[in-house]
Protein backbone atom coordinates (compact mmCIF):
# COMPACT_ATOMS: atom_id res chain seq x y z
CA UNK A 1 0.00 0.00 0.00
CA UNK A 2 1.15 3.19 -0.80
CA UNK A 3 1.83 5.90 2.13
CA UNK A 4 1.79 9.23 2.34
CA UNK A 5 5.04 11.49 3.40
CA UNK A 6 6.10 10.80 7.52
CA UNK A 7 5.75 14.26 8.97
CA UNK A 8 6.51 13.10 12.14
CA UNK A 9 10.44 14.52 11.96
CA UNK A 10 9.41 17.76 10.46
CA UNK A 11 11.82 20.44 11.26
CA UNK A 12 10.00 23.55 13.31
CA UNK A 13 11.14 26.45 10.71
CA UNK A 14 9.83 28.98 12.87
CA UNK A 15 12.18 27.93 15.75
CA UNK A 16 14.37 31.18 16.49
CA UNK A 17 17.45 28.48 16.40
CA UNK A 18 16.89 27.35 13.20
CA UNK A 19 16.53 30.79 11.35
CA UNK A 20 20.11 31.90 12.80
CA UNK A 21 21.63 28.71 11.68
CA UNK A 22 19.89 28.84 8.76
CA UNK A 23 20.90 32.20 8.38
CA UNK A 24 24.60 31.49 9.05
CA UNK A 25 24.67 29.16 6.50
CA UNK A 26 23.60 31.20 3.82
CA UNK A 27 26.29 33.59 4.78
CA UNK A 28 28.93 30.73 4.42
CA UNK A 29 27.33 29.55 0.99
CA UNK A 30 27.53 33.30 -0.21
CA UNK A 31 31.13 33.97 0.81
CA UNK A 32 31.80 30.66 -0.91
CA UNK A 33 30.15 31.98 -3.97
CA UNK A 34 31.52 35.34 -4.15
CA UNK A 35 35.45 33.79 -3.68
CA UNK A 36 35.14 30.98 -6.83
CA UNK A 37 33.47 33.37 -8.79
CA UNK A 38 36.32 36.37 -7.79
CA UNK A 39 39.20 33.75 -8.65
CA UNK A 40 37.31 32.55 -11.67
CA UNK A 41 37.96 35.88 -13.06
CA UNK A 42 41.62 35.50 -12.51
CA UNK A 43 43.92 32.96 -15.30
CA UNK A 44 45.20 30.96 -12.73
CA UNK A 45 42.23 30.27 -10.59
CA UNK A 46 40.64 29.53 -14.12
CA UNK A 47 43.32 26.87 -14.83
CA UNK A 48 42.59 25.19 -10.80
CA UNK A 49 38.97 25.05 -12.27
CA UNK A 50 39.43 23.22 -15.48
CA UNK A 51 39.96 25.65 -17.82
CA UNK A 52 43.77 25.68 -19.14
CA UNK A 53 43.32 28.72 -21.23
CA UNK A 54 45.52 31.71 -19.92
CA UNK A 55 44.75 34.94 -22.29
CA UNK A 56 47.13 36.81 -20.70
CA UNK A 57 50.25 34.94 -21.54
CA UNK A 58 48.99 32.05 -23.83
CA UNK A 59 49.18 32.03 -27.79
CA UNK A 60 46.48 29.23 -27.77
CA UNK A 61 44.06 31.60 -28.82
CA UNK A 62 45.53 31.43 -32.35
CA UNK A 63 45.07 28.90 -34.98
CA UNK A 64 46.63 28.53 -38.29
CA UNK A 65 44.28 27.94 -41.10
CA UNK A 66 44.78 27.39 -44.88
CA UNK A 67 41.95 28.00 -47.37
CA UNK A 68 42.24 28.53 -50.98
CA UNK A 69 40.48 32.23 -51.65
CA UNK A 70 39.99 32.73 -55.83
CA UNK A 71 41.88 30.14 -56.61
CA UNK A 72 45.09 30.90 -54.33
CA UNK A 73 46.14 28.90 -51.45
CA UNK A 74 46.21 31.40 -48.64
CA UNK A 75 47.28 30.64 -45.11
CA UNK A 76 46.88 32.87 -41.85
CA UNK A 77 47.74 32.59 -38.14
CA UNK A 78 44.65 34.11 -36.87
CA UNK A 79 42.96 34.62 -33.39
CA UNK A 80 39.96 32.26 -33.08
CA UNK A 81 37.81 34.67 -33.05
CA UNK A 82 38.40 36.18 -36.35
CA UNK A 83 35.51 35.94 -38.62
CA UNK A 84 35.84 34.67 -42.19
CA UNK A 85 35.16 38.32 -42.84
CA UNK A 86 37.83 39.77 -41.30
CA UNK A 87 40.37 37.63 -42.21
CA UNK A 88 39.39 38.51 -45.93
CA UNK A 89 39.23 42.12 -45.39
CA UNK A 90 42.15 42.70 -42.76
CA UNK A 91 44.13 40.13 -43.05
CA UNK A 92 44.37 39.32 -46.59
CA UNK A 93 43.20 42.63 -47.82
CA UNK A 94 40.63 41.54 -50.43
CA UNK A 95 38.10 44.00 -49.25
CA UNK A 96 35.56 43.61 -52.15
CA UNK A 97 33.55 41.53 -49.57
CA UNK A 98 31.46 44.36 -47.76
CA UNK A 99 30.88 44.98 -44.08
CA UNK A 100 27.75 46.06 -43.07
CA UNK A 101 26.09 44.97 -40.28
CA UNK A 102 28.47 42.29 -38.87
CA UNK A 103 25.59 40.46 -37.55
CA UNK A 104 23.84 38.34 -40.05
CA UNK A 105 21.40 40.35 -41.08
CA UNK A 106 22.17 42.31 -44.16
CA UNK A 107 23.61 40.15 -46.70
CA UNK A 108 26.54 42.65 -47.82
CA UNK A 109 29.42 40.21 -46.73
CA UNK A 110 28.15 36.98 -48.51
CA UNK A 111 30.50 35.14 -49.93
CA UNK A 112 30.40 31.48 -51.73
CA UNK A 113 32.26 28.45 -49.52
CA UNK A 114 32.72 25.49 -51.58
CA UNK A 115 29.73 26.95 -54.45
CA UNK A 116 27.40 27.71 -51.28
CA UNK A 117 26.96 30.96 -50.18
CA UNK A 118 27.86 32.26 -46.77
CA UNK A 119 27.41 35.25 -44.44
CA UNK A 120 31.08 35.66 -44.30
CA UNK A 121 30.32 37.80 -40.88
CA UNK A 122 28.86 35.01 -39.13
CA UNK A 123 31.50 32.20 -39.60
CA UNK A 124 34.87 32.00 -38.01
CA UNK A 125 37.71 32.00 -40.67
CA UNK A 126 39.20 28.63 -38.47
CA UNK A 127 36.32 26.88 -39.41
CA UNK A 128 37.26 26.89 -42.73
CA UNK A 129 40.29 24.31 -43.26
CA UNK A 130 40.74 23.29 -46.68
CA UNK A 131 38.00 25.16 -48.06
CA UNK A 132 37.60 26.49 -51.03
CA UNK A 133 36.06 30.22 -50.78
CA UNK A 134 34.94 32.35 -53.98
CA UNK A 135 34.74 36.13 -53.23
CA UNK A 136 33.51 39.29 -56.02
CA UNK A 137 37.26 39.54 -56.72
CA UNK A 138 37.50 35.70 -58.11
CA UNK A 139 34.19 36.15 -60.46
CA UNK A 140 35.89 38.73 -63.04
CA UNK A 141 38.00 41.66 -63.40
CA UNK A 142 37.14 45.24 -65.56
CA UNK A 143 37.57 44.36 -69.07
CA UNK A 144 36.95 40.39 -68.22
CA UNK A 145 33.37 40.51 -66.09
CA UNK A 146 31.55 37.65 -65.47
CA UNK A 147 27.58 37.32 -67.03
CA UNK A 148 26.35 38.38 -63.50
CA UNK A 149 28.35 41.64 -63.07
CA UNK A 150 27.95 42.34 -66.59
CA UNK A 151 24.30 42.06 -66.04
CA UNK A 152 24.51 44.35 -63.16
CA UNK A 153 25.80 46.99 -64.95
CA UNK A 154 23.54 46.78 -68.15
CA UNK A 155 20.69 46.72 -65.88
CA UNK A 156 21.85 49.75 -63.28
CA UNK A 157 21.45 46.80 -60.44
CA UNK A 158 23.10 49.29 -57.84
CA UNK A 159 23.60 52.71 -56.87
CA UNK A 160 26.09 53.81 -54.30
CA UNK A 161 27.44 49.72 -55.11
CA UNK A 162 27.78 48.72 -51.20
CA UNK A 163 25.91 45.71 -51.24
CA UNK A 164 26.80 45.15 -54.82
CA UNK A 165 29.43 42.07 -54.00
CA UNK A 166 26.99 40.48 -51.97
CA UNK A 167 24.29 40.78 -53.67
CA UNK A 168 25.72 39.12 -56.66
CA UNK A 169 27.38 35.99 -55.40
CA UNK A 170 24.40 35.54 -53.19
CA UNK A 171 22.68 35.86 -56.52
CA UNK A 172 24.56 32.87 -58.48
CA UNK A 173 24.37 30.96 -55.66
CA UNK A 174 20.23 31.79 -55.76
CA UNK A 175 20.38 29.69 -59.54
CA UNK A 176 22.37 26.86 -58.86
CA UNK A 177 20.11 26.42 -55.62
CA UNK A 178 16.80 26.71 -58.20
CA UNK A 179 18.13 24.04 -60.89
CA UNK A 180 19.55 22.04 -57.59
CA UNK A 181 15.65 21.68 -56.99
CA UNK A 182 16.39 23.08 -52.90
CA UNK A 183 12.80 24.84 -52.32
CA UNK A 184 11.96 28.02 -50.78
CA UNK A 185 9.09 29.28 -49.29
CA UNK A 186 7.73 30.53 -52.68
CA UNK A 187 8.20 26.81 -54.26
CA UNK A 188 4.74 26.35 -55.11
CA UNK A 189 4.70 21.97 -55.65
CA UNK A 190 7.52 20.22 -54.37
CA UNK A 191 6.84 17.34 -56.26
CA UNK A 192 8.17 19.28 -59.27
CA UNK A 193 11.40 20.96 -60.29
CA UNK A 194 11.48 24.39 -58.74
CA UNK A 195 11.52 26.85 -61.28
CA UNK A 196 13.60 29.89 -62.00
CA UNK A 197 10.62 33.13 -61.43
CA UNK A 198 10.60 36.04 -60.10
CA UNK A 199 8.81 34.70 -56.86
CA UNK A 200 11.68 32.62 -56.63
CA UNK A 201 14.53 35.18 -56.86
CA UNK A 202 12.70 37.92 -54.72
CA UNK A 203 12.37 35.44 -52.21
CA UNK A 204 15.58 33.92 -52.00
CA UNK A 205 17.73 37.17 -52.52
CA UNK A 206 15.66 38.53 -49.47
CA UNK A 207 18.53 38.03 -46.76
CA UNK A 208 20.30 40.80 -48.95
CA UNK A 209 19.44 44.38 -48.16
CA UNK A 210 20.11 47.64 -50.84
CA UNK A 211 19.46 50.36 -48.91
CA UNK A 212 19.50 52.40 -51.97
CA UNK A 213 16.47 50.40 -53.44
CA UNK A 214 17.74 49.13 -56.41
CA UNK A 215 15.38 45.66 -56.00
CA UNK A 216 13.71 45.47 -59.24
CA UNK A 217 17.38 46.54 -61.52
CA UNK A 218 18.90 43.92 -59.78
CA UNK A 219 15.90 41.51 -60.30
CA UNK A 220 16.16 41.93 -63.75
CA UNK A 221 19.80 41.45 -63.84
CA UNK A 222 19.64 37.81 -62.43
CA UNK A 223 16.84 37.03 -64.61
CA UNK A 224 18.89 37.74 -67.87
CA UNK A 225 21.63 35.85 -66.36
CA UNK A 226 19.42 32.76 -65.45
CA UNK A 227 17.26 33.00 -68.77
CA UNK A 228 20.92 33.09 -70.49
CA UNK A 229 21.71 29.78 -69.19
CA UNK A 230 18.23 27.42 -69.10
S1 LIG B 1 27.82 42.17 -42.74
FE1 LIG B 1 27.36 40.07 -42.75
S2 LIG B 1 25.22 40.00 -42.97
FE2 LIG B 1 25.65 42.12 -42.75
S1 LIG C 1 23.37 49.84 -54.19
FE1 LIG C 1 23.55 51.04 -52.41
S2 LIG C 1 23.00 49.64 -50.88
FE2 LIG C 1 22.57 48.55 -52.66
Amino acid sequence: MLRGPDFSTEVNVTSPLHLELSRRDLLISSAATVAVSGHAASPVAAQSMGSDMDYSTSTDYKTQVSFTVNGEQQQLNVDNRTTLLDALREHLHMTGTKKGCDHGQCGACTVLVDGRRINACLTLAVMHEGDNVTTIEGLGAPGNLHPMQAAFVKHDGFQCGYCTPGQICSSLAVLEEIRANIPSHATSDLTQQAKISEAEIRERMSGNLCRCGAYSNILDAIVEVAEARP
